[in-house]
């Protein structure tokens, strides 16, 4: 019981602090609409990040030459925290516009890293963003080494972070974390575009699912790998993801498709802001809520989408508090704009709102000690029919099978601990009592 009083009160510390950074593409953002107009409906991001300083493989090594658009840009960022002191800016170098290559043949040449910090502190910015999704073997090493280095060179004045990939294979054969986290102040997860198949309709950003990689599985394997909870921030994706189905007919998750043409010239094929997404959806469109993943999908004659809705992200959010992470970053805010619902930012908002302390939770440790949730009953008969499991309130290494109503108890192996959102034993047990908090499985 001591376990739940003191993460209780670790809830309580992790959520007044949660991270919020919120991400702005530098080839898109303008295109879209100009930030000055409507900071005062963003300023509660923690951080804003500038995506990203292109690196180029040119003689001596450069980053990508500055045009009018970029200056643009830097000034803005500069403006808004001299206006918003408590809003940190960050340059983040990489992304999917530098070839993975170039990004290993500059490790590979024994990068100078006061290069970066020069050109960051030049434009005003408060921290730097590594943003390499697939270091090799090789540069594993020299990874580590370059954001160590970044952290020397630093001197305390910067902030430094990695965005990282957030798929579980390449996780595992691409980052050798350990040696380096001591130098981040947090590591932003790609927790989204799980949808890998190109002829299949996929969801986007699934929290659980035992078919596809999921949020759930990525955030707890940073965790495995040595990455302490609070420096691990959640992505959330602001677009949803469209195909085009081959059959009408055949609409479900995994249904033959293609990727839909892109909505605007400068975006990828299958790519819809949110901003957009009213396009096309309309009030005789409904949304699919998936219970195996927490997320909504719709479907407009041929079209599919899946996408992030205020709902689903609010659960995300809840799942970053109850496992004290540190938070959630938007790609990217300029998606966000102007949604259906006439408000700027409304996923942002969510996001936010999902974060904030009061948000819908019990905060009363001593209450969750004596009293278990009254209606409670060890099987209800609402269980869905393909997860017959329920936690035991009482120990987190045990849990039951129900049959029909009828519990019986059974025993995880040692080291384990029941998991109610993966509905198994798990390493990881913060999860145990998920059900109590959120209602999800069990009405
Ligand atoms: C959003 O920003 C605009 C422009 O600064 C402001 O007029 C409006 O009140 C803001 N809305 C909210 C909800 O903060
Ligand atoms: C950033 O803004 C500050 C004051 O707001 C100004 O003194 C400084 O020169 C600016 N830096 C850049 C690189 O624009
Ligand atoms: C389907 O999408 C089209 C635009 O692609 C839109 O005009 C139409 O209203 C949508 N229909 C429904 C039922 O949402
Ligand atoms: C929605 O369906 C109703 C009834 O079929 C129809 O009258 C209405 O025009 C539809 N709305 C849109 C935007 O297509
Ligand atoms: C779960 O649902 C029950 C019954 O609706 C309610 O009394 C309880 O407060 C809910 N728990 C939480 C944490 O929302």
């Amino acid at each position: 019981m001591l376990r739940f009083l003191v993460l209780a009160t670790c809830f309580g510390i992790a959520t007044s602090e949660a991270l919020l950074p919120c991400h702005v593409g530098r080839y898109m953002g303008f295109h879209l609409f100009d930030l000055r107009q409507y900071e005062d409906n963003y300023t509660f991001c923690t951080h804003l990040v500038l995506d990203h300083v292109r690196l180029i493989a040119k003689e001596g090594y450069q980053f990508a030459i500055l045009d009018d658009k970029d200056a643009h840009f830097y000034e803005y960022f500069n403006a808004t925290k001299a206006k918003h002191p408590e809003l940190k800016t960050i340059l983040s170098f990489g992304g999917p516009e530098t070839e993975s290559w170039v990004f290993s043949s500059w490790l590979k040449s024994g990068i100078d890293v006061s290069e970066f910090i020069r050109y960051a502190t030049s434009l005003g910015f408060d921290g730097i963003d590594i943003a390499f999704f697939y270091p090799s073997a090789a540069d594993k090493a020299r990874f580590a080494d370059f954001l160590n280095e970044l952290r020397a060179h630093s001197k305390g004045r910067l902030i430094i972070t990695a965005t990282v990939s957030g798929d579980p294979r390449v996780i595992k054969n691409s980052y050798d974390v350990i040696p380096w986290i001591d130098s981040v102040d947090f590591i932003n997860v790609q927790s989204y575009g799980y949808h890998d198949k190109k002829y299949r309709t996929g969801l986007l950003s699934p929290m659980f699912s035992s078919r596809s990689n999921n949020v759930m599985d990525t955030l707890d394997l940073w965790a495995k790998l040595g990455v302490p909870p609070e420096k691990i921030v959640m992505g959330v994706s602001s677009y949803g993801y469209g195909y085009l189905l081959d059959d009408p007919e055949n609409n479900k998750v995994g249904a033959p498709a293609h990727l839909a043409l892109p909505i605007h010239a400068w975006l990828p094929p299958g790519v819809i802001p949110y901003r957009d997404i009213h396009k096309v959806r309309n009030e005789n469109t409904t949304d699919v809520y998936v219970e195996e993943g927490n997320v909504y999908y719709f479907v407009n004659e041929t079209m599919w989408v899946s996408y992030e809705k205020p709902e689903s992200i609010v659960f995300k959010m809840q799942f970053v508090k109850e496992n004290d992470f540190g938070g959630a970053y938007i790609n990217a805010l300029e998606y966000d704009y102007q949604g259906h619902t006439g408000l700027n930012f409304p996923l942002l908002r969510a996001m936010k709102k999902g974060l904030a302390i009061e948000y819908d939770y019990p905060t009363d440790a001593p209450e969750i000690k004596t009293t278990p949730e009254p209606s409670y009953t060890i099987c209800n008969p609402r269980l869905p029919i393909y997860y017959p499991w329920a936690p035991d309130l009482d120990d987190c290494k045990q849990y039951y099978y129900c049959d029909g109503i009828r519990p019986y108890k059974l025993s995880c192996a040692e080291g384990l601990y029941w998991d109610a959102i993966h509905k198994k034993c798990y390493y990881w047990n913060n999860n145990c009592m998920t059900h109590a908090r959120w209602n999800i499985t069990f009405g």
